[in-house]
């Protein structure tokens, strides 16, 4: 099978290293030799081993021998086009773009099956990590019920860099940067976007109906400080950025935060630039997934294991069960009763205490005006309420949506 590239960056130059490197095993377990036809970027790369370059789409296109094309350029534009107008013309394409599959992963899906080629994006969530093909296969026997992911490598990176070394937000966003997992805009990693995005697009999957990640409520990481860090540190807990969706018998839910999980939690030894997702079925039980969320090799790992599996079913449709959305299927997260932790200055009030409430205080001079809360499950409308009653007449400081044992 001869195959087109889309975008020779970080992910697309992954996938021309382990096509050159793996050409055996792949032609094992595939059935045939793969090899790359065209690659389509308008940058030149005199040094790489591959002399297919094009800056023209049409060539990719237009070229009746490629039958499956990795698009790995990343964004909507052109991308959205692109694929749109290869699975029109009877090819098959498989993404790590997770923005063009939340975006517009339910279209994508019906032309891919009206033209019987595959739409598949194994990359687009959790790098390395196999997550959506056992949704669709392996588990695809369960009635799932809840999936919490901690789904982006740069914030886990910088979360850890801040829990285990006291470094500054900025000093672990560089170095997330120079290791190549960021994205071209770091804001949508510290802010959640791309969390979004990725939880979207497992809730899409796990429970067969489109979410729109722009519905979605999240909240990144800028707002954390050392101070809510120590203060976690102190309630046996670390911080994590989580992407969780879960179904409801009216709709699901799904929400992406920042959440206070206890050291026993079995997403909270999870660090570095690993993801870890955890995911929930009746009778099955919880099941985790853990590797590498980000990177040229991993990512293009999971890329290829699409164009292998395409090329395993002769390009025939494969049924991934994701259908068109409906308004009022995503539930309003403030409803979904959970623990909230909130950091308060005194402003010499006596201390907060409360029936089911975790006061933490920590030693040192700096902090014997503050005090931190976590309270007992409620929703967040309730806890809202709290804010407002009880705890107003101290000054609030910071709030973390979710707390987890
Ligand atoms: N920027 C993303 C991350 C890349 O840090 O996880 C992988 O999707």
């Amino acid at each position: 099978m001869k195959i087109g590239i889309m975008g020779f960056g970080v992910v697309g130059g992954g996938v021309g290293e382990l096509i050159a490197t793996n050409a055996e095993s792949i032609k094992r377990r595939s059935g045939e030799e793969i090899t790359v036809a065209k690659i389509l970027d308008l940058r030149d790369f005199p040094d790489s081993i591959y002399k297919c370059f094009t800056k023209d789409f049409e060539d990719i296109l237009n070229d009746p021998e490629i039958g499956v094309v990795a698009e790995v350029m990343g964004g909507t534009n052109p991308a959205y086009d692109f694929t749109k107008r290869l699975l029109q013309a009877g090819k098959s394409v498989v993404t790590s773009n997770k923005e063009l599959v939340a975006k517009h992963g339910t279209e994508l899906l019906r032309l891919a099956e009206e033209n019987n080629v595959n739409y598949l994006f194994e990359a687009s969530v959790g790098g390395g990590i196999p997550i959506i093909r056992p949704l669709y296969t392996s588990l695809a026997a369960n009635e799932l019920t809840d999936i919490y992911g901690i789904l982006n490598g740069t914030t886990n990176y910088i979360l850890t860099q801040m829990i285990k070394n006291g470094a500054s937000f900025e000093e672990a966003l560089k170095g997330a940067q120079e290791n190549g997992y960021a994205e071209k805009d770091p804001t949508a990693d510290v802010e959640g976007f791309d969390t979004c995005r990725k939880t979207a697009i497992l809730a899409s999957l796990a429970f067969g109906k489109y979410v729109n990640s722009d519905e979605i409520p999240c909240e990144g990481i800028s707002g954390i400080t050392l101070e809510d860090v120590a203060y976690a540190a102190k309630f046996d807990s670390v911080i994590k950025l989580l992407g969780m969706t879960s179904r409801a018998e009216n709709g699901v839910y799904a929400m992406v935060c920042p959440a206070i999980l206890k050291s026993s939690h079995p997403l909270a030894g999870i660090d570095d630039v690993f993801n870890g997702i955890m995911v929930r079925g009746e009778g099955l039980g919880d099941v985790m997934f853990y590797g590498r969320g980000a990177g040229a090799l991993p990512t293009a790992s999971a890329v290829l294991s699409d164009i292998i599996d395409t090329v395993k079913h002769k390009q025939k449709h494969i049924r991934l069960g994701w259908s068109e959305g409906e308004d009022g299927y995503l539930l309003d997260s403030k409803t979904l009763p959970g623990r909230f932790y909130a950091r308060f200055k005194r402003n010499g009030e006596e201390p907060f205490s409360g029936d089911g409430f975790d006061v933490i205080t920590l030693d040192g001079a700096e902090y014997a005006d503050e005090f931190a809360v976590v309270s007992p499950s409620m929703t967040e409308y309730d806890f809202e309420a709290l804010l407002d009653g009880p705890l107003a007449k101290y000054e609030l400081l910071n709030k973390i949506r979710l707390v987890a044992e």
